[in-house]
């Protein structure tokens, strides 16, 4: 009986890794089973949280040396597509500057990600807003110090 489920269960987690594959492509596939860059970041100098129209919300968190990112990392509510932008959203903005990050767009995302199901391609919407609200929060305090 026990085997009979463990073979159930394996093979319907083969056949949701078969259709996460063919949805998301390798790269997707990847971050989905291993989402890099999950927050939160205790000693963030920005953090964004904007709640997207799906209900979901995605948080991003910036922190700074020398005007360039050292560190990022995201944080959502949502489903596993907004878990794979917010993840690909904190990588790329690694290492850039403020105006680097302004290249950070939805279509950005997806062009990163490489392959994305056509209905949440909002998820990647969503994650550019957050990084861009966190950019928005760093300047702030930026302009604040001066
Ligand atoms: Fe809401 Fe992806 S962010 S469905």
């Amino acid at each position: 009986m026990t085997d009979k489920i463990d073979a159930f269960v394996a093979e319907l987690q083969e056949q949701i890794f078969a259709e996460t594959r063919e949805a998301f492509g390798e790269a997707g596939f990847e971050r989905w089973r291993n989402p890099l860059y999950r927050g939160p970041l205790a000693d963030a100098d920005a953090h964004a949280r904007v709640k997207g129209e799906c209900g979901d919300t995605m948080e991003i968190f910036l922190k700074f040396d020398n005007d360039r990112v050292c560190d990022a990392a995201f944080r959502t509510d949502g489903c596993g597509s907004s878990t794979v932008c917010g993840s690909f959203a904190a990588e790329m903005a690694l290492g850039k500057t403020p105006d680097e990050i302004t290249d950070i767009t939805g279509e950005a995302i997806l062009e990163k990600i490489g392959r994305f199901p056509e209905d949440d391609q909002h998820c990647a919407f969503l994650a550019a807003a957050t990084v861009q609200e966190a950019l928005g929060q760093y300047m702030k305090k930026t302009l604040q110090k001066h």
